[in-house]
Formats: structure tokens, sequence, C-alpha cells
């Protein structure tokens, strides 16, 4: 296996609604089209303003809202993702050159049975059920995701419950081992959630999340409602959960020093498009997209003399449901061209893996 998820294509719309039919007057283009591979024991970043989708992608590729378009491939072997690259490849070929249909429904047939057999998609209730044991998330904001009305011994040992794993002395005993794992103690079991501290709170959504032995998880800028002397505190736990368990985790965050705190590869993300992707060490050394350039300028340095010059973007974050025709960024660009206007520049590979989408890097 290559990658133990993958998003290809993902696009997520949602569409806007008036008028005394509730007819659909436009729609948000909160993900227009995006990849993500993340393979196992792997930690992959999403980074990117308020508002740029990546709460939407993160739960597109859970399949908690289904994709609007494109597919996300779970536990994939490489053979079979070899095979479905090149019969994408050739399709795309067959549809520039207008080729003949049958031998194009051919390679859509083969395309759609590789989906049937790896895509989140093509799965029934049952088995997306089964399969969000492997899957989980954990929010950002620990004071509303957990229900108020529970004790934290069932808040945790829920999941434990209704995926039928354990009842009875086997569930208390994991629940207060999993409790444990996270740093908590047995007498906290009894107790709501009001009775915590944000990073307390944070601690028992991450144990609830990792009950089921997930393989994959998504964190969904786990630190950033907490204090700063917390959010380390957490960070460190949830790298040694991932080490002892081999994790893959999708890090969704908007500060970039935590980014580069527990991510191996990033992702940065504007108005519903990675603009730019690359390992961590080469994106924050020589960060090519115009956009990850102003980022990375305003994150402080401890050294004066090593300061940056910061650059402020002009403007605000367009809106997704009316995306600047072209290059999308092109609006807030400080070195933009007549062609930034009319052309979006594709996601190109410029050596070593590391991918940007501007006309001029
Ligand atoms: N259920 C929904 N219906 C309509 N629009 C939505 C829905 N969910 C999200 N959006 C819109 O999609 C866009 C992306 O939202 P999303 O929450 O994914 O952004 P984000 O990058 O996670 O932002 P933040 O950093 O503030 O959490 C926003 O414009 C948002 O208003
Ligand atoms: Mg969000």
């Amino acid at each position: 296996m290559e990658y133990l998820v993958e998003a290809r294509g993902m696009k997520k719309h949602f569409p806007i609604r008036g008028g005394l039919l509730r007819k659909q007057l436009a729609s948000v283009k909160a993900v227009d089209g995006i990849n993500l591979a993340i393979k196992k024991g792997e930690t992959i970043g999403l980074v990117g303003e308020s508002g740029c989708g990546k709460t939407t992608a993160g739960r597109c590729i859970l399949n908690l809202v289904p994709p609007t378009e494109g597919h996300v491939y779970y536990r994939m072997p490489a053979e079979e993702r070899k095979r479905l690259v090149g019969l994408e490849d050739q399709l795309a070929r067959m549809i520039e050159e207008n080729s003949d249909g049958k031998s194009k429904e051919a390679v859509e047939k083969e395309i759609e049975e590789i989906q049937d057999k790896f895509a989140l998609d093509r799965r029934n209730q049952e088995e997306l059920r089964k399969l969000r044991q492997f899957m989980q998330i954990v929010f950002q904001d620990p004071f509303s995701s957990l229900n108020p009305r529970m004790l934290i011994r069932d808040i945790v040992g829920e999941p434990l419950l209704v995926h039928g794993v354990a009842r009875g002395e086997e569930l208390r005993e994991r629940t207060t081992a999993l409790l444990e794992k996270v740093g908590l103690n047995p007498e906290h079991l009894y107790r709501f959630p009001h009775e915590f501290s944000g990073g307390q709170r944070q601690r028992i959504g991450i144990a609830r999340a990792f009950a089921l032995n997930p393989d994959f998880v998504v964190l969904d800028e786990p630190t950033s409602a907490l204090d700063v002397s917390v959010q380390a505190q957490i960070l460190n736990l949830l790298n040694d959960l991932q080490a002892e368990f081999g994790l893959s985790y999708l890090f969704i965050s908007h500060d970039l020093s935590t980014i580069k705190y527990m991510c191996d590869s990033i992702n940065v993300m504007y108005l519903g498009k990675v603009v730019e992707f690359a390992s961590k060490d080469e994106l924050f050394r020589k960060p090519l997209h115009p956009y990850t350039e102003a980022l990375l300028s305003v994150i402080p340095v401890p050294d004066p003399d090593l300061r940056r010059d910061r650059i402020v973007l002009a403007g605000d974050i367009p809106s997704p449901a009316n995306p600047p025709t072209g290059c999308r960024f092109h609006t807030r660009c400080r070195y933009r061209e007549a062609i930034c206007e009319q052309k979006d520049p594709p996601l190109t590979d410029r050596g070593g893996g590391h991918l940007v989408a501007c006309h001029f890097r």
C-alpha cells in the first residue's frame, strides 16, 4: 500500500438557495479539486486562512460529507493505485483527443471497478459504519464537541459500546486505560465535561477518537482553542500516540508554527485549492508560491538580525461562491501580470515533488 488514504480530484460545493421555491442560485466552492495523499505513520499538514476550506476538506476525506466530485480511496493496494492512475491518464488523453466512444467506455468501466472496491463514497451505510472505527476526527473546539450531559465514562466508552467492542467490566477497564493513556485519571470517569479545563477536554476528545484503535485521524485545529502553554502538551500527546500506534494524521491548522512542529509534508490551501505542496523542510527553506511566501513572512523569528520583511496581503480573501478568474490568488498577489487574470496555473512539480500552482514560480 503506497498511501493509506488518498483524495483524488476532491470537490465540495455547497448550494446557495433563495427565493420562495428555494431554487439553487449559486454554489460555495468550499473545496474545488484537491488531491491529498497520506502514507502510513505520516502527518500531512493542511494550512490556509480562515474559510479556505480546510475543515470541509477534512470532513470530505472521512466521507462525513460526501464529496460533490472526486473520490477518497482508503487502503488501496499499490498495484491497484498504479492501474487507476494509468487509466485516469488514459481517459484524460482520450477526452482531449475526442477519441471513439467504445474504448473510452471500456476505460471508464475499469476505473469504476477500482472505485467500487476502494472509494469511500461507494461503501454502503453498514460498510461505512465499520470503516469509521479506523478513521476518526478530533475537533477544534473542545468546549462544544463534548456532550455536556454525558459523563466522561460514557463519552469515552460510547464508541466501544456502539461498535460492540466491549461491555461491562471490560468496557470499564478499557475506558480507564484510555483516560490514563491521554494523561487523565480514573477518578475523572464520573465527572461531566464542564468540570474540566480546555486542555483536559481536548484530552477527553482525543481519548474518544482513539478508543477504537484508528489508523487515520483528522486533527482539525486541535489546539487553536487552547492556551499556548497547554498547546504544546496536547501536540506532544498526539505525537506520542502516533509513535506508539503508527497512526497517520491529517493535521489542519491556520498556524504555521504548529504545522511546522507536527507535519512531514504540507499542503498550502487558498480558496478551495492547494497552491503549494512540499516536504516541511523544503517549504520552510524555499517557499515558492507568493501566498506561501506571505504566510511565512509573518511568522515571528527569535533572532532580530534575521528579521524578514513582513508581506501584508492586501484585501480580504475573496468569496468562494465567486472566486476570481484565472489564478485565484491574483487579486492579492504582488507579482501579478496579465496572464494571471486569464489562466488558472495548474499545480506542477518544480523538482523533487515540490508542487506549485503559479505562472511565474
Ligand atoms: N454546510 C455548509 N453550507 C454552506 N457553506 C458552507 C458549509 N460549510 C462550510 N461552508 C463554507 O465553505 C467555506 C469553507 O469553510 P471551512 O469551514 O471548510 O473553512 P476553514 O478553512 O475550515 O475555515 P476556519 O479556519 O475558519 O475553520 C466557507 O466559505 C464556509 O462558509
Ligand atoms: Mg475550520
